[in-house]
């Protein structure tokens, strides 16, 4: 005789949820991470248990697993929420402990759709926003050319940080625009890199696809992850993506999610704090921002092809470690400058030249893969220095797809709308 189970789990689901509400309420964050765990398992066997919600239960389940390892921050986050809620006005801090009897009341039996106990909103959206800091090793000397784009960004971060009068306002925002591929996320990984900050990666067309209808509020949960964890960069790759659909065919949630980036925009911009919080939105297509966009980005650097200076540098950048003493580097230069080659292609370049250096200098290459791994982690790959006949070869496989049109269009954007 089968037994039915998802009584009793449905209740200790709401007690394990009550726990953790409670534990993280007082800053338990071990018994807060234990009880999330339990939340966690107890989904899982729900997911079993009930096979028409089998989805998403494991959903529930991985959202919990997703606050367990975030505790930390949450707490941290509640707390310092707490302690400066009032100025900020506008949206409620929600000290999310206090919400009790949350969730979705009631005895949590019965229909169980979504299984008793609700995930709390606002600290699964926060704890979804701290995922996408990630850590960058990304330092200016590893971007080539750009001296004078580096330099803006240098002195933006520096007035930034520095003791200033109150009527010095460093920008909260810079659109960096340029073709693909010539270093607009590598600037903004920089950035980051350089100070050791907080970097949120966002990819707008992800955001809105992903969370497509709560995509506003994660961007506020985006922002007050930000905040908490200043110095951060906020950087919006695609920004293109939520401006263009705020006219065509835009969806309601779209425009919501655009307006409220805006309003976080401003909000930055009334704020006074040498906490550093800069955004850093990149695109493609600047002639796709509205004007509500571009007014919030006052500063719009263009980030172009590379020179034949610029080109050598990242040449060299991408070809460090190798011996180049017999590369004409000024031949090589001038092709990739013709060829209208942007950062990105010419790391591939550098990497396909490598590549027919390697075969060249390692027949068998194919053969040594059938050794034990441990046997070949013992034997060295053949190396020499790097001439320009590899290169030559590399350069039939490597084809800009930008042409003289489109760059002028993108002079053309500059003269009117960048600086
Ligand atoms: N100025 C540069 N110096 C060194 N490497 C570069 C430079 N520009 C581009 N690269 C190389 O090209 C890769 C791609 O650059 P990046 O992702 O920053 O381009 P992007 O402008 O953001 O392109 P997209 O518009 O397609 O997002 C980098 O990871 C890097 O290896
Ligand atoms: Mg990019």
């Amino acid at each position: 005789m089968k037994v039915d189970l998802t009584g009793p789990l449905y209740s200790s689901l709401e007690n394990a949820t009550k726990e953790y509400k409670q534990a993280k309420a007082e800053g338990n964050a071990e018994k807060a991470k234990k009880k999330a765990l339990e939340c966690a398992k107890i989904t899982k066997v729900l997911a079993e248990k009930v096979p028409s919600q089998k989805n998403a239960y494991l959903e529930k389940a991985e959202k919990w697993e997703r606050m367990a390892g975030n505790v930390e921050n949450s707490i941290r986050a509640q707390r310092e929420g707490s302690s400066r809620s009032g100025k900020t006005g506008g949206r409620a801090e929600s000290g999310s402990g206090n919400r009790t009897g949350g969730g979705r009341g009631g005895n949590g039996s019965g229909n169980g759709s979504s299984g008793g106990a609700e995930v709390e909103g606002e600290d699964e959206l926060l704890a979804q926003a701290e995922a996408l800091i990630e850590k960058s090793s990304v330092r200016w000397d590893d971007i080539g050319g750009l001296e004078e784009v580096k330099r803006l960004m240098k002195e933006t971060i520096a007035i930034a940080g520095l003791q200033k009068p109150s009527s010095v306002k460093p920008w909260k925002g810079i659109m960096l625009f340029g073709p693909p591929g010539t270093g607009k996320t590598l600037l903004a990984a920089a950035a980051a890199g350089s100070l050791d900050a907080d970097f949120f990666n966002v990819k707008a067309d992800n955001v809105l696809s992903k969370y497509f209808g709560e995509s506003s509020k994660l961007v506020s949960a985006l922002y007050k992850a930000a905040r908490n964890h200043a110095p951060s960069i906020v950087f919006i790759d695609e920004f293109d993506s939520i401006s263009l659909s705020r006219e065509g065919e835009s969806s309601e949630s779209s425009r919501r999610l655009l307006s409220t980036l805006l309003a976080e925009l401003d909000g930055l911009q009334d704020k006074k704090s040498n906490r550093l919080m800069l955004t850093l939105a990149a695109t493609n297509t600047p002639w796709d921002l509205d004007a509500a966009v571009l007014s919030r980005f006052p500063r719009r650097i263009m980030v172009p092809l590379p020179d034949k200076s610029a080109c050598k540098e990242i040449i060299k950048i991408h070809i460090k470690d190798l011996d180049s003493s017999k590369l004409d580097l000024d031949k090589l230069a001038s092709t990739c400058v013709e060829k209208f080659y942007a950062g990105r292609d010419l790391q591939n370049l550098c990497q396909q030249a490598m590549w027919n250096m390697i075969r060249e200098e390692n027949k068998d290459l194919d053969k040594l893969a059938e050794l034990p791994y441990k046997e070949l982690e013992k034997r060295k790959l053949n190396v020499t220095s790097l001439k320009f006949d590899y290169f030559e070869m590399a350069f039939e496989k490597i084809r800009s797809p930008l042409t003289k049109a489109q760059l002028a269009k993108y002079e053309k954007w500059n003269e009117e709308f960048g600086g």
